[in-house]
């Protein structure tokens, strides 16, 4: 397993495409992977092409890929730096946390579904049905998921580097499209939303054809997912920059439960179980407005869009063409630490990150592509609270903060951005 985990970070950048995804997705199979396979020394008459087809007929469990394993997150870091002692305790002491991605366990004091997890988690069993996919009774995110998302979340599946957007790093616990006020974790609607619906215009497709509770299974997981990849990141800085003495005490492991994992499901239980103190409802006065209205507001909207305050246009440009000063400098928050190491050498930093160096577009707002919703109230999260892990800082007062626009100030921005983004069919019908 360690021996896996330096060779698989060691290696090229496309190091990260061998690991192993759903069954039947890995392209290489890692030559230890069939030992179980060769078992009858004595069938000396026959070619290895015939024995390991036959043997795997005759052993029903043997399987192609090795069991698939968290990956470490050693990025940007230079993996030949941490001691195989640091990392094997990271290893162990994360999967006495958290299991493995066919065992999930959870830390004491998290308080997520546990037989939803299961529901995700694992190899997929159950059969497909032609008209839906009700049978799935086990491994919905290896079956749906893991070739963008990756095993371990990391948004590095077999899949990823073709994309653009990449598929989600869930590990940061960062989401993007959410109701929550700056700095919140995502709500469960979120991810729920996200999941069902995709996000229009990136390669994140939509679930809607999955029951509901397969939906919410798969939200479970993707919690468990981020969260046990922050806790992993806590764990890495201690034992690879601050040098815990290894290998790890039991009043260390015991102080990190307590303190540091409760911290982090401390957020997480903010957002999914205290909605109210997190989460932005849109409300208007004249909702929905009339025409005149409406035609003023897109007026007031536009001057505010222009602003120094809101600064709309630094990005998207005066007229909303993705055309703004920043436009050509932007990264999120995954690829800007991409830019950090430039003392190293282009050929170090490929070592460091599982993806490319990849820029951040800005939304071009003509072309009519709201990947977190078309419908005003979803226009007004995105500009309250702003696109978590990306330069685009919500405009909206958050907790005590007061905000750069006042609430009513959003909704004129919100029917300026409706007008341009479908033209003048939005003045006729904008709200349903
Ligand atoms: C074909 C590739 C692909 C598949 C399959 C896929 N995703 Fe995604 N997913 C993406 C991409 C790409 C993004 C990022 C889009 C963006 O940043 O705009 C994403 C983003 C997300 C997000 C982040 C939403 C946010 O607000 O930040 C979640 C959650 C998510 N996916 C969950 C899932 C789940 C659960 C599944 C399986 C049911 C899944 N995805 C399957 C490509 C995929
Ligand atoms: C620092 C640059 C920046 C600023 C300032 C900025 N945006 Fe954005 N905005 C972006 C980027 C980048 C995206 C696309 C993010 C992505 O694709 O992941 C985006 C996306 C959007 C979207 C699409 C949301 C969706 O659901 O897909 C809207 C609407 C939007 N911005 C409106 C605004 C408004 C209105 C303002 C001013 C209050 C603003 N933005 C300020 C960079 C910016």
């Amino acid at each position: 397993m360690l021996n896996n985990v330096l060779r698989r970070n060691a290696g090229s950048r496309s190091a990260g495409f061998l690991q192993p995804g759903p069954r039947g997705s890995t392209s290489r199979v890692p030559s230890d992977s069939l030992s179980c396979c060769v078992i009858n020394a004595g069938a000396v008459f026959l070619s290895l092409t015939y024995i390991l087809p036959i043997c795997c007929l005759l052993i029903g469990g043997c399987q192609w890929t090795e069991e698939p394993f968290f990956r470490l997150n050693l990025e940007g870091r230079n993996p030949s730096d941490a001691t195989p002692l640091a990392l094997e305790e990271a290893s162990s002491f994360l999967r006495e946390l958290f299991g493995t991605p066919s065992n999930p366990k959870l830390p004491p004091g998290v308080a997520l579904d546990r037989q939803r997890l299961e529901r995700s988690a694992g190899e997929p069993v159950g059969s497909l049905t032609p008209q839906r996919t009700a049978s799935i009774e086990r491994g919905l995110y290896r079956r749906y998921c893991a070739t963008c998302h990756g095993i371990t979340g990391d948004g590095a599946g077999p899949a990823a580097l073709v994309m653009d957007p990449y598929p989600r790093d869930f590990r940061r616990g960062v989401f993007v499209y959410t109701s929550t006020i700056a700095g919140a974790k995502p709500a469960r609607e979120d991810l729920r939303r996200a999941i069902a619906r995709g996000l229009p215009g990136s390669a994140m497709p939509g679930y809607s054809h999955l029951s509901s509770e397969e939906i919410d299974s798969l939200v479970e997981y993707v919690i468990y997912l981020s969260l046990r990849g922050e806790v992993e990141l806590l764990l890495l800085q201690y034992l690879l920059d601050e040098d815990e003495p290894l290998p790890l005490s039991v009043i260390f492991k015991e102080r990190f439960i307590a303190e540091d994992v409760a911290a982090i499901w401390a957020e997480w239980d903010l957002a999914l179980n205290q909605p109210e103190k997190v989460v932005v409802t849109p409300m208007r006065a004249d909702y929905p407005p009339d025409d005149a209205t409406f035609r003023h507001s897109i007026k007031q909207g536009r001057e505010i869009y222009l602003s120094d305050r809101a600064k709309c246009a630094t990005c998207h440009g005066a007229e909303g063409a993705a055309d703004g000063e920043q436009a050509n400098d932007l990264y999120d928050d995954w690829n800007y630490v991409k830019r950090v190491p430039l003392q190293l050498r282009k050929s170090d930093r490929q070592i460091h990150f599982m993806l490319p160096l990849r820029r951040l577009r800005v939304r071009n707002l003509r072309e009519d592509l709201f990947r977190g919703g078309a419908d005003p109230k979803d226009i007004y999260k995105r500009i309250y609270v702003g696109l978590k892990g990306t330069p685009m800082a919500g405009v909206g007062p958050s907790g005590s903060v007061p905000g750069a626009l006042s609430e009513e100030e959003i909704w004129h921005v919100v029917d300026f951005v409706l007008a341009i983004s479908a033209g003048q069919k939005a003045i006729h019908t904008p709200f349903q």
